[in-house]
């Protein structure tokens, strides 16, 4: 089962999510991550800085794999994905930023970028955990409904949704582009383990058809279920349309000592 844990505040849920991730570092400090863009990983990256300081975590020697990127961007616009993360994640966890790998939009190779990034993750001995968001449709990084379970890094066509929800990133919604290149969702399940980030009413009619709903390429996000080690934290708004709620709770409250994953 997936694991679900629900608690009272996006904050709660990102220090949390840091927690689960540190505690990877502390076993094996040049840990693979898979990182997400979007709004609700920002706090988990901050939260990661302060508890890694506080329990003197030492993240120099972390590998960052992105999921996803815009194709036909100019390089270093600052509505990149790439962008993105060299703010959120690389400055505000303060690494080098040559431990960043992001698939390419250029469009002059993006016939074989695909490839190229799936070669760079399988180069260093696969993702060791992948951190998701959502989108309101149910897409993981920008696998859109009707993306195949089985699919691999390659160039995907942004339905209006998503380019909609996005459109706060830039001038205009018009210029988000129509094309990404996205981590399939065959690769994003290869990674050794996921967690998945989602708040607000907003996200959780996704979030139920993906814990709750039938595997199905309709919702991208369900195939997490397939997943042996995918935990998904939530805030009570994206939580508030799972029927099994109640139960979440009772695993969560009785989660034996040994299998904790909390800092100390
Ligand atoms: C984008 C990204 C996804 C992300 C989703 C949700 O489409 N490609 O990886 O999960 O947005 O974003 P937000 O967290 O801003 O709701």
């Amino acid at each position: 089962m997936t694991e679900v844990v629900v608690v009272d505040s996006p904050d709660s849920a990102s220090a949390l999510a840091a927690e689960l991730i540190l505690s990877k570092v502390r076993t094996k400090p040049a840990l693979r991550l898979g990182v997400a863009t979007g709004a609700t990983p920002v706090s988990l990256y901050r939260q990661m800085a302060v508890l890694a300081k506080q329990f003197g975590i030492d993240l120099g020697e972390l590998q960052a794999y992105a999921l996803d990127e815009y194709v036909g961007l100019e390089p270093g616009s600052p509505q990149s994905f790439r962008h993105f993360l060299e703010e959120h994640f690389i400055e505000v966890l303060g690494l080098d930023p040559n431990c960043l790998v992001v698939p390419s939009g250029d469009v002059a190779t993006i016939a074989t970028a695909g490839d190229h990034f799936e070669k760079a993750i399988l180069d260093t001995g696969g993702i060791d955990c992948q951190i998701l968001g959502i989108g309101s449709n149910g897409h993981i990084g920008f696998n859109e409904p009707g993306s195949s379970l089985g699919s691999r890094t390659r160039v995907k066509t942004l339905t209006e949704n998503t380019r909609r929800d996005n459109g706060a990133y830039f001038s205009q919604p018009e210029d988000v582009p129509v094309h990404c290149i996205s981590q399939g969702i065959g690769t994003i399940l290869e990674a050794r383990s996921l967690v998945m980030l989602a708040f607000g009413d907003k996200k959780a009619e996704a979030v139920a058809s993906a814990v709750e709903g039938p595997i199905s390429a309709s919702c991208p996000a369900s195939a997490i279920q397939l997943h042996p080690h995918a935990t998904v934290i939530l805030d009570e708004g994206a939580a508030s349309r799972l029927e099994q709620l109640r139960y979440y709770k009772f695993v969560w409250e009785n989660k034996p000592d040994w299998q904790s994953w909390r800092l100390s």
